[in-house]
């Protein structure tokens, strides 16, 4: 039995594996650029996040229906269940799909069909954050925003994601603020590719309560400091930063060097059809490679649970702790 574990870092249209992709496409009618899902692996060799993004949104043209948003989800809820996630919080890019003609109901009553029944057929809760995409303008981000409002009942909060330097996040303080007077949860990417100053931003003039990577943070003690007093959650993925060369191999990774300084990690998957494994590979990756003892994976599957979106349901965050605690390696 896996050790349980809350994802809490997981791009839905990231868990797009290529023979589903080809399934959808043959479904769709739609041709795609690679002869089969051989010759569409060997295309994930990423140079850097933006190589990454651009296969990324073009393998995207495969979702057309709430059915294949559904069988998306579902396809990923049962993989994440049996790697022993408990519960996901789960980013999507309805900017992606929009500008495609796709609809914001299309998306989410689609991936709603595979959430709402997750607890039910793969025993995982779930939660749903709309990312906004940081090299599109502000103006987009508000319009999005405006689009979800007959969904924000499946909404739990916002994020933001998509290509990082030269997008600080002082760029969408107005969507933020918005997103907040709805009562929305607000989390972000930073400090993947961009510098440690843009974590500090999106604290400071974001409210985030979670910093998605957060990996850059090393480069700044005083931030460190910061972020170890407030207790502030960081998302890492490790698998993700070595696909995406953050850092050079998974045992240069400064995850334990991080948790001995008293920074919240925990440890996800980013876009695990593209980068190499689900959360328990995640969780078996560092094992391995950067020699985590049992009480070191304990923590990181108790920070997930403390750092969950569960504020709603206390008694639900309390009993997966537990199992953490009962959990026997
Ligand atoms: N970083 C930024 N944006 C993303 C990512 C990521 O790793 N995955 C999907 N969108
Ligand atoms: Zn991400």
């Amino acid at each position: 039995m896996p050790l349980p574990k809350a994802e809490l870092h997981l791009h839905i249209e990231g868990t797009l594996e290529p023979e589903l992709a080809f399934a959808l496409a043959a479904r769709n009618g739609i041709g795609l650029p690679w002869a089969d899902t051989d010759a569409l692996r060997e295309a994930y060799r990423f140079a850097d996040l933006q190589s990454f993004l651009d296969l990324y949104y073009e393998l995207m043209a495969v979702l057309r229906t709430e059915q294949d948003f559904a069988d998306l989800a579902d396809a990923y809820l049962a993989r994440a269940a049996a790697q022993g996630v408990r519960h996901a919080e789960i980013f999507f890019d309805p900017q992606a799909h929009l500008a495609r003609g796709v609809g914001m109901g299309t998306v989410v009553e689609g991936l709603w069909r595979a959430l709402g029944a997750s607890e039910t057929r793969h025993g995982v809760t779930t939660r749903l954050i709309m990312c906004f995409l940081r090299d599109e303008s502000a103006a987009s981000a508000l319009e999005t925003l405006d689009a979800a409002r007959p969904y924000l009942d499946r909404i739990t909060g916002v994020g933001l994601d998509s290509a990082e330097v030269g997008h600080p996040p002082a760029k969408f303080r107005e969507v933020y603020e918005a997103a907040a007077a709805l009562g929305l949860r607000r989390v972000a990417h930073a400090g993947e590719e961009g510098p440690p100053a843009y974590i500090a931003e999106a604290l400071d003039v974001l409210g985030v309560e979670r910093i998605d990577h957060g990996l850059r943070c090393v480069e700044d003690p005083e931030l460190v400091a910061r972020l170890v007093r407030d207790r502030v959650p960081l998302t890492l993925c490790p698998l993700s930063n070595v696909r995406l060369r953050t850092v050079e191999s998974l045992g240069d990774h400064p995850l334990p060097a991080m948790l001995d300084a008293g920074l919240l990690c925990t440890v996800n998957s980013d876009d695990p059809a593209y980068f190499g494994g689900y959360a328990g590979d995640n969780f078996d990756a560092v094992r391995e490679a950067l020699g985590l003892g049992d009480d070191r994976l304990r923590e990181l599957a108790r920070n997930s649970f403390h750092a969950a979106f569960l504020d709603d349901d206390e008694a639900l965050r309390a009993r997966y702790l537990a199992e953490v605690e009962a959990y026997t390696f």
